[in-house]
Parts: C-alpha cells; structure tokens; sequence
C-alpha cells in the first residue's frame, strides 16, 4: 500500500515529466562510473517541453549535454506513466543500442519502490514492464530495417552517423502516421555534409516539413564557461571544434575545411614541371602544348562542354597521353558546342587519331553531333557502362570518376601541367563532388573524366593505354560493390 505522500508524489510525476525526472532519476557519469542525481539544467527542461509539445523533434547538440540520458529518461516516463507504451530507440550498432536500453534499466532500477513496476521480459534488446503493458526495445540500424514498427515514441540516437537513416525513417514512420512521437538526436557528421539528417534539418528550418529543430550549442551545460571554450580550441582543430562544440547551427552543419577530395600533398607530387611550348599544334584560340605527339603514341582528349551558357563559361579540354597519364595539352576558352566538336576533332587528329571523350550533359550532345559533322566518328569515346557516347555524368558515375581521380593522385599516377586545374582540384568538395559555391570546376572536372575514361577504356578502344587497361567487367564490379 502507498503512503499518502506517495500517491501525492505518484500524481505529481504523472503529471510533470520534468519533475518526475528532476526529483528521481539517477544517471551515471559514464566518465567516472558514479551514480548522481539527475538535477536538470535549464536547457534540459526547456529541451523537455518542446519533445513533449512536437510530435516530430530534430535535434542538433553539441557533445555531452545529456540528450541521450533525457530521452532515456522520457522514455521511461511514458512506460510508467502511459499504460501501453511501446519505445523504440535506434542507435547505430548492436551493442550501442543495448546500451541505451540498458541506461533505461538501470534508471528504472534506482527509483523508489513506490515508483518502480514489475519487470517481464528483460534482456539486450526488450525491457517489459507486465502489469502496465508497456516496453522499450532497442535495435541497431541496419541497411535492411525494412521492416515496420509500432510505438508510442521513436528515438533515434546519434542519427547523423546512421547511413540507413532515410530507410530507417520509412519503416519507423507508419508509427507516427498512428499518432506516436518520432525524435532524431545528434551532433552533425562532418564527414558528410549532405546526409539524410542535415536535409531534414535544413527543412525543418525552413518550415518545409513538419520536425521541430531545437539546436543546443556548446555551451547548453552550464558547468561550460569561455576557459573551457578556449581549452577545447586549443586542444581541437576548428573542423573537430565546429562538430563537437559548434556555437550556432551553421558550425554544426559547414562541411569541413578538410572536406576536400583530393589532398593538398597528392597535387603536389602529380604537378608536371613541363614548359608550354610555343608555335606547335593546330591553330586553336587557347591551346596550350606541353608536349607535341610522340610517335606511335596513344592519346586521349577530355573535354568537359559548359553546363550553362556555352558562350560566357569555360569549356576546357585537355590531352592525356594514354600510357603516362601525363597531360600534353590544354585547351582552355568558352566555346559554342559545335565550334568546341571542331576543336577537338583537329586536336585528336594532330594527337595520331587520339580517343574524343566529351562528358555527356545537356551541351555533350550537341558537341557529339559536331564531333560526328566534322567526320571524328570513329574517335568517340564509348561509355563501357552503356555502350554510349561519352562519360556518362550521372551521381554515379560522378563518384566512380572521382574515387578513380582521387587513387591516381594519391598514388603519384598522373601529372597534370597547369596550376589552375591543380587549384580546380584543390577545392573540389568530397561531399558534394562540385566547387565551392560560386567557383568552377570545369578544369577539374575534364581531368576526372578523362582519369575514368583512360581507366575504364571503350570496348572499340581497348588498345588504349596498355599495361594499365582493366577489363570492361571492373565497372560491373564497382557498380556491384557499391550496390548500384
Ligand atoms: N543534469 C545533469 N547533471 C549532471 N550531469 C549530467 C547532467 N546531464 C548530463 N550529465 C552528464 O553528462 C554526460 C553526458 O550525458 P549523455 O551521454 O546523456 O549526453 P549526450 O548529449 O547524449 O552526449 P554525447 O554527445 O556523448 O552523445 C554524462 O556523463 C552525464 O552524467
Ligand atoms: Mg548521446
């Protein structure tokens, strides 16, 4: 039987999850390994208060401001105090996700008697409570969470490490369409500047869907002050700072500094030393030669036609030889497509027939048809993959000519002769396989190509580029290994 001052008490947890938290929960320090109580900090509560208020939460943190033993906390609430709750929580791995159903164990154990309820099934991965119909179950996320849930509240930890995160999110939602509550917790994954949880973020921002952000910064712990700022500053690099301890949003979110493909030390060792040469080759307004067609020599032309306005943005060209991967030439200027087809067509002929490959966007068409018109048929590159007119620039593809970029500089197989294709290189961004706002990477995207396509040769080509020629078959593999 309950003391009088325990049903006081019952009802008073009932009815506020804060204090219910605030007066009986244990946490531990997982630091230390020590029990304390857990005394909420202000942004806790108000944290609290918008979950409860929001049927879908997003929330951006900082490190180590006890989010994950708050929704642990909420969680338990709700088992206790709402008959029938079913909480799902999801973290990235098996043990991590035991981990959490653990934390919610052991708060359970440490309440007063009077507070506490009969447990049933009880292992890794389900916690009962018989008597209220109630339990938590932790799971991992996997690529194949296909399956569908039920539950009254959904947590998901740690969600921008989660690759699966859209998937996941498909099968938790019929749980939310049934009038359960679905919060996303995380500090921002540098690594990926584009991932499932920063779009719904962004969204969420935006007013475009229906998740209510709450970002808590750095300084969201009170025992934070500035010394402890500037500690952290001196002990991390601003990349490191900006994802564990952003102040603001935007830090969370800003792709690394670091972010770049290709790095600094492999443009380095592929820089060419080779001198332009002057007065040789065809008569091609920006052509630049750095060396002239050796004798028997293989050649490949790369051209990367302008996405927009082919008259005002660049469409550069440049020649690989075949069996160096060395560039001999450039040929840099805007061209109108059918005038940019003639062009290469006269530099592939000069480079003894060398193979034409134009990535195929919405001007590649038209500089194919040129290509044809001017009688360089027979020089087209063949995309393996389709058997097609050129480099095929899908996303794909895109990362397959990258990944190929990024292994041939890393591994000193290629030189490259002008500084501002290396400049190109040097800021094209992993995450989004483009320049930085605002900036080109047409240079750079005519060596990438240009790298697959002496890679992964057409079929009709296939004596190109000699000892290093892989078979066609390498491009399914890739394709497999990749789950295309
Ligand atoms: N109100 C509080 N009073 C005392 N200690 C607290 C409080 N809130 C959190 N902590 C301590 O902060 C630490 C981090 O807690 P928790 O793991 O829940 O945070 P988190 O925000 O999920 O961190 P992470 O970024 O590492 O996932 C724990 O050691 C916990 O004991
Ligand atoms: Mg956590």
């Amino acid at each position: 039987m309950l003391t009088r001052e325990q049903q006081v008490e019952l009802l008073k947890c009932r009815e506020n999850v804060a204090y219910f938290i605030d007066t009986y929960c244990w946490i531990e320090n997982k630091t230390s390994r020590e029990w304390v109580r857990f005394r909420l900090w202000p942004d806790q509560v108000s944290t609290l208060q918008s979950l409860q208020d929001h049927q879908l939460s997003i929330v951006l943190k900082a490190r180590q401001l006890g989010l994950t033993w708050l929704l642990v906390c909420y969680g338990l609430w709700m088992m206790l105090f709402r008959p029938g709750t079913g909480v799902l929580l999801f973290s990235r791995r098996d043990d991590e996700a035991a981990e959490l159903l653990d934390r919610v164990r052991q708060v359970h154990l440490r309440l007063p008697a009077f507070l506490r309820a009969k447990v049933g099934t009880d292992n890794d991965h389900e916690l009962q409570l018989v008597k209220l119909d109630s339990r938590a179950q932790s799971f991992p996320t996997t690529k194949h969470s296909g399956r569908s849930y039920t539950a009254t509240l959904a947590v998901v930890d740690e969600a921008d490490f989660i690759r699966w995160l859209r998937q996941l999110l498909t099968a938790v939602k019929p749980t939310i369409d049934a009038g359960g509550q679905l919060v996303l917790l995380s500090t921002a994954d540098k690594e990926d500047p584009s991932s499932e949880f920063k779009r719904l973020w962004n969204q969420a921002v935006a007013g475009e869907n229906n998740y209510c952000p709450v970002f808590l910064p750095w300084s969201a712990r009170p025992d934070r002050d500035m010394v402890w700022y500037e500690r952290q500053k001196a002990d991390y690099s601003l990349d490191d700072l900006y994802q564990e301890y952003p102040a603001t949003p935007e830090e969370a979110l800003a792709s690394r500094t670091s972010s770049k493909r290709f790095q600094p030390d492999w443009l380095s060792a592929c820089r060419g030393e080779g001198k332009p040469l002057a007065g040789v080759g065809p008569a091609l307004p920006g052509l630049v030669v750095w060396e002239v067609p050796r004798r028997g020599g293989q050649y490949l032309v790369s051209a990367d036609p302008a996405e927009g306005n082919p008259s005002s943005d660049p469409s550069p060209a440049v020649v690989f030889d075949a069996l160096t991967w060395g560039q001999v030439a450039g040929l840099y200027g805007n061209f109108e497509p059918d005038v940019l087809g003639g062009y290469l067509v006269e530099l592939a002929e000069w480079y003894n027939e060398a193979v034409i490959c134009v990535e195929r966007n919405n001007h590649g068409h038209a500089v194919h048809v040129a290509i044809r018109n001017r009688g360089g048929e027979d020089l087209v590159y063949l995309n393996p993959h389709d058997n097609k007119d050129g480099w095929l620039s899908n996303a794909k593809m895109k990362t397959l000519a990258t990944d190929v970029t990024a292994e041939t500089l890393r591994d000193g197989g290629c030189i490259i002769q002008d500084d501002a294709t290396i400049n190109e290189l040097a800021i094209f961004e992993a995450g989004t396989l483009k320049a930085p706002a605002g900036m080109t990477d047409d240079r750079a995207m005519a060596i990438i190509n240009g790298l697959a396509a002496l890679r992964w040769p057409s079929l009709r080509h296939r004596g190109t580029g000699e000892s290093r020629i892989v078979e066609p078959e390498d491009i399914i593999d890739e394709r497999e290994t990749r789950g295309w």
